[in-house]
């Protein structure tokens, strides 16, 4: 291992996440652990040079305020205790460290090094996979999304062929998206990809589907359902590896942290399918997986690309999926992408996309009436998608778009600006 490492010991701060962060932006590795981890475990951890105990207003669990085991003093590692727990139900944030503090901490008593990087971090993970795969085999699902394709990379460099990635095309992808993961991924990087054309099986399933929780359930069970299909196919395999990152750790709760909400990046598959976890990318945060997968030499577009929905395009395709308005959408959607690609706002807007509803409204088209369906344009700023603005887009390319959806898209007489912020309106229509 080539990084050295400060471990947080978690005592119920919400700022533990905060604080590895800012240990990591002073170029040292940093790792957040339970409160009752045993002096042998913390022992086991590679290249430790030191222990924070950070303490905060969650301390209390189940009535009873929680702490390290005592023999963590004797692991032979330098201890700073932190603590901003409610006093009397005041926080007493006043102790919280001062970046010179903890500079102070970490480089003069720890002595540890500047040595996290994503070169260190790559060269790392590829030894660990090494490790705990030896010559067997793993299995991906591989969406083209930022997470699954820094680990593909990551898992083509460590173990080459033996990493099996599976491409499940439901139907409801943007325009160009499986071709880029098979160019990417089978031509470029030269991956053992499975290639699963389900659009047709996806489209089926959700003919006459009206309500998005429905759709929604449809969509993810059936890819389930696919993927183990795919699997079963597939013998002598042992491993299934995930894009888990940092945050979907924190938000599945902690042993002091509350459950934001489950995260299932492959989620529910049957017990008798029951692979070891292979997943990397475990201990980074978004933009640290982003500098990982630039490390590794993916295109800068697959890396900074914009959220999409796992039910992908059905969710912007309202209503009862059909095929005229899903071709709408995913070449309205194309359109914006490539203008807002050349105004520079794919840089500075979060989110952008197109929706097509399930009305027609009448107008006017090569002198004769026309009855067809709207394209609405969606574009928003946000930083954690729970609150969002919208973007103010200048008017010329606002004009300029709607010109090309309405020249180049079949079945559209009319596009709209969403001008709703979140709340009341979420980002996604449905
Ligand atoms: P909403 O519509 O809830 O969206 O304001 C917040 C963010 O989450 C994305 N989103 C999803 N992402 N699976 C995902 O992986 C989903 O089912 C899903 N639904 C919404 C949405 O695009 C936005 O970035």
């Amino acid at each position: 291992m080539k990084q050295d490492m400060i471990v947080i010991l978690d005592l119920g701060s919400s700022e533990n996440t905060a604080l590895a962060r800012e240990i990591r932006a002073l170029g040292v590795y940093s790792e957040i652990y339970p409160h009752d981890i045993t002096k042998e475990e913390l022992q086991k951890l590679p290249n430790v040079k030191g222990v924070i105990l950070f303490g905060g207003e969650h301390r209390n669990v189940d009535g009873k305020d929680i702490d390290v085991l005592p023999e963590i003093y004797d692991a032979g590692y330098s201890v700073m205790a932190i603590d901003h727990a409610p006093a009397l139900c005041e926080m007493k944030l006043a102790s919280m460290p001062t970046e010179e503090q903890l500079r102070g901490f970490v480089f003069d008593t720890c002595k540890a090094d500047t040595n996290w990087n994503m070169k260190n971090f790559v060269a790392d993970q590829i030894e660990l996979i090494k490790e705990q795969v030896g010559d067997r085999k793993v299995l991906l699902a591989l969406s083209g999304g930022v997470d699954s394709s820094v680990v593909a990379a990551l898992l083509i460099k460590a173990i080459g062929k033996q990493l099996v990635c599976v491409h499940v095309n439901h139907g409801l992808m943007r325009k160009g998206e499986s071709e880029s993961v098979i160019e990417v991924f089978k031509n470029q990087m030269d991956a053992n990809l499975v290639y699963v054309d389900a659009s047709e099986r996806f489209l089926g399933k959700l003919a006459g589907v009206e309500d998005p929780e429905q759709k929604r359930k449809i969509i993810g069970a059936e890819f389930i359902r696919v993927f183990e299909e795919e699997a079963r196919k597939l013998s002598g395999i042992d491993f299934l590896a995930q894009g888990t990152i940092y945050p979907d750790i924190v938000e599945s709760g902690t042993k002091t942290a509350k459950v934001v909400k489950s995260h299932h990046n492959v989620g529910g598959l049957p017990e008798d399918l029951a692979f070891e976890l292979v997943e990397p990318l475990r201990q980074l945060f978004k933009d640290e997986v982003r500098a990982c997968g630039v490390e590794l030499g993916l295109p800068y577009d697959m890396v900074y690309r914009q959220p999409f929905p796992g039910p992908g395009l059905g969710v912007r395709c309202l209503g009862a999926i059909t095929r005229d308005r899903l071709e709408a959408v995913r070449e309205s959607d194309a359109i914006l992408r490539e203008e807002f690609a050349k105004a520079g706002l794919d840089k500075k807007v979060w989110q952008y996309f197109t929706i097509v509803p399930d009305f027609k409204s009448v107008g006017v088209k090569n002198n004769a009436r026309s009855f067809e369906y709207p394209v609405i344009i969606r574009a928003v700023n946000t930083i954690d998608a729970m609150t969002a603005t919208i973007e103010d887009i200048d008017w010329p390319i606002l004009h300029k778009i709607t010109d090309r959806i309405l020249a180049e898209v079949e079945g559209v007489n009319r596009v709209c600006y969403d001008m709703t912020p979140k709340p009341c309106g979420t980002i996604e229509w449905e």
